[in-house]
């Protein structure tokens, strides 16, 4: 199974995928510092491949770009058959970001998602702080139902972290704990259908 777009296809994610995340980019700032890659050894990284795709309700896939270097992975989590609905995660090299490669893959994507998959909601949970995502969740239609707080996954900071004092209206500290504002998202089918065609490079069926 290949989904093709212009500069990119995507594939279901293989092993081979996840051993090159080894030589991924970095992020410096404190705040992305949850999507850095951080295994290196081959049995950690084989046990991350395992948890994201050995069950029946994850879907994961490899992004790679013109010269099939993998620049990112995507993926659902908790399928539910029933509702036909499921939980969205992207995540790109950090050396590739910004080359607009988060919007072409959800171009291809998310046609395959409702018309090939037959699903009818994607949800998605993104920071507050996370402009780039929540802009990216947007332009395809993404709307916010849900606000709340959840720990913020960065260990071994803490409040008086420059990064997290300049992003202060972002976070909330209660008994030495730092949470982070988050927006739960929702892109149904038929807002999908709507906003098929308005978004510039949009495939239809
Ligand atoms: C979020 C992510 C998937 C987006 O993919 P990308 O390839 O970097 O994004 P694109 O280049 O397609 O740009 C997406 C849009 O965001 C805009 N953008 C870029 N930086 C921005 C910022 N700081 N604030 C708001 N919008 C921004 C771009 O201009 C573009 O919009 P446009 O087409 O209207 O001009 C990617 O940056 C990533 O993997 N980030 C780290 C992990 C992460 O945050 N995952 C999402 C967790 S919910």
């Amino acid at each position: 199974m290949i989904i093709r777009g212009n500069r990119i296809k995507i594939t279901p994610l293989s092993m081979e995928d996840a051993q090159s995340m080894r030589s991924w980019g970095t992020h410096e700032t404190v705040l992305l510092r949850d999507y850095n890659f951080p295994y290196e050894g081959d049995r950690e990284i084989k046990k991350w491949f395992r948890y994201k795709t050995f069950t029946i309700f994850n879907k994961y896939f490899g992004v790679h770009n013109e010269e099939g270097i993998l620049v990112g992975y995507l993926g659902i989590k908790n399928k539910d058959f029933f509702r036909r609905s499921s939980f969205f995660g992207i995540v790109f090299d950090p050396n590739h970001l910004g080359k607009g490669y988060g919007t072409e893959s959800l171009e291809i994507f998310l046609p395959y998602y409702f018309n090939e998959m037959k699903m009818k909601t994607l949800y998605l949970e993104v920071a507050e702080f996370n402009k780039r995502a929540i802009h990216l969740y947007e332009k395809f239609g993404f709307v916010t139902f849900e606000y709340y707080t959840d720990l913020f996954p960065v260990e071994g900071i803490d409040r008086s972290h420059p990064e997290i004092m300049a992003s202060k209206s972002y976070f909330v500290f209660k008994d030495e704990k730092i949470y982070n504002y988050i927006y739960k998202m929702k892109l149904t089918k038929k807002r999908f259908r709507g906003k098929e065609g308005q978004v510039k490079g949009m495939i239809r069926e």
